[in-house]
């Protein structure tokens, strides 16, 4: 089997673990291993614990990195990751590694439904056993939660009428497929802004995919908890693609670096607050011209890294 996926900041994200041989690692979004099998080669007597929650990626690591030792593979969302810890009896990390959202092999895998180019049935699930998908929120959802979840998850502008649309389409029949709810965004979605921001179907199509994966829900918290799963000077590296995850990534690594968080008004500190981390880059790391040239979807990636202490 093929899995095409262009791993992100390849390099950058191994120099970012600072891989001891041996020590333990997690990557919680194994995809297809293009990270993993760079950790893999850095071990010798250390471990590698991968995550995915779609059992295709998952296989094809198995396969990918069958001639590595110490690599152990778990089907969860990477929020449950002290499952696959209880597991595999693992205490603490010395590097942990998440690339956040799709995988390109996701995306051109036209059943999925995942892209607005390939005609499909509404899905988009990572996780093939969910019983919940795009279908469900497209045909059952209110019209305000739809145009809730356009503007918070897609900022799209034209969320209301996209929304409105959508439910006056659905009272003929059910919507369901990936190229009628295309046709439906692209007639809400006035000619003169139709292609100023990407395909017209981009952000309602991300926001689906955000809402039916629960990309954001419990991410800040779940940071949060595997930074504290880290050895003292174990590294975290996350990559996020586009600006929702970011801003959450950044909020989770700044009340943790921080060794107070009191508000600015109060004279003194009361909320005897340590930091727990320090941040290795202030700014998020981007790719290269090198990398831009050859991966689209770099051109949304940032990077950040921590260090726990
Ligand atoms: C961008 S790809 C990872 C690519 C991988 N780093 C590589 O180099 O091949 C993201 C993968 O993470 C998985 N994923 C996304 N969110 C997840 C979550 N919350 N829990 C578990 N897996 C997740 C997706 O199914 C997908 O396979």
């Amino acid at each position: 089997m093929d899995f095409k996926h262009y791993s992100v900041m390849k390099q950058e994200c191994i120099d970012a673990l600072n891989i001891k041989s041996d020590g333990n690692y997690l990557d919680c979004t194994v995809g297809g291993a293009g990270h993993s099998f760079e950790i893999a080669k850095k071990l010798k007597n250390g471990k590698l614990l991968c995550l995915d929650k779609d059992e295709v990626a998952l296989n094809f690591s198995k396969e990918k990195l069958k001639d590595f030792k110490n690599v152990m593979f778990y089907k969860c969302d990477f929020k449950d990751f002290k499952q696959a810890m209880e597991n595999y009896n693992i205490k603490k990390f010395d590097g942990i590694l998440i690339d956040l959202g799709v995988s390109s092999y996701q995306i051109d895998t036209a059943e999925r439904g995942f892209s607005y180019m390939h005609n499909a049935p509404l899905d988009m699930r990572m996780n093939q056993e969910q019983t919940f998908s795009a279908y469900d929120i497209v045909n059952k959802w209110q019209e305000k939660d739809l145009a809730k979840i356009f503007f918070e998850y897609g900022e799209e502008k034209f969320s209301r009428q996209i929304a409105s649309n959508i439910v006056k389409a659905r009272k003929q029949k059910p919507i369901e497929s990936t190229f009628e709810l295309v046709e439906i965004i692209e007639k809400s979605i006035p000619a003169k802004f139709k292609f100023s921001g990407g395909h017209p179907a981009k952000r309602v199509f991300q926001a689906l995919r955000i809402e039916v994966n629960s990309e954001l829900e419990g991410l800040y918290e779940c940071l949060i908890e595997l930074a504290r799963s880290l050895n003292v000077g174990g590294r975290m590296a996350v990559l996020s693609f586009h600006s929702l995850e970011d801003r959450i990534v950044k909020q989770a690594f700044a009340l943790l670096s921080k060794d107070c968080i009191c508000p600015p008004k109060i004279p003194i500190c009361v909320c005897n607050h340590k930091a727990e981390i320090k941040l290795i880059n202030k700014k998020p790391i981007l790719a290269t011209k090198q990398e831009l040239s050859e991966n689209s979807r770099s051109h949304s990636a940032k990077l950040r890294i921590i260090e726990k202490i």
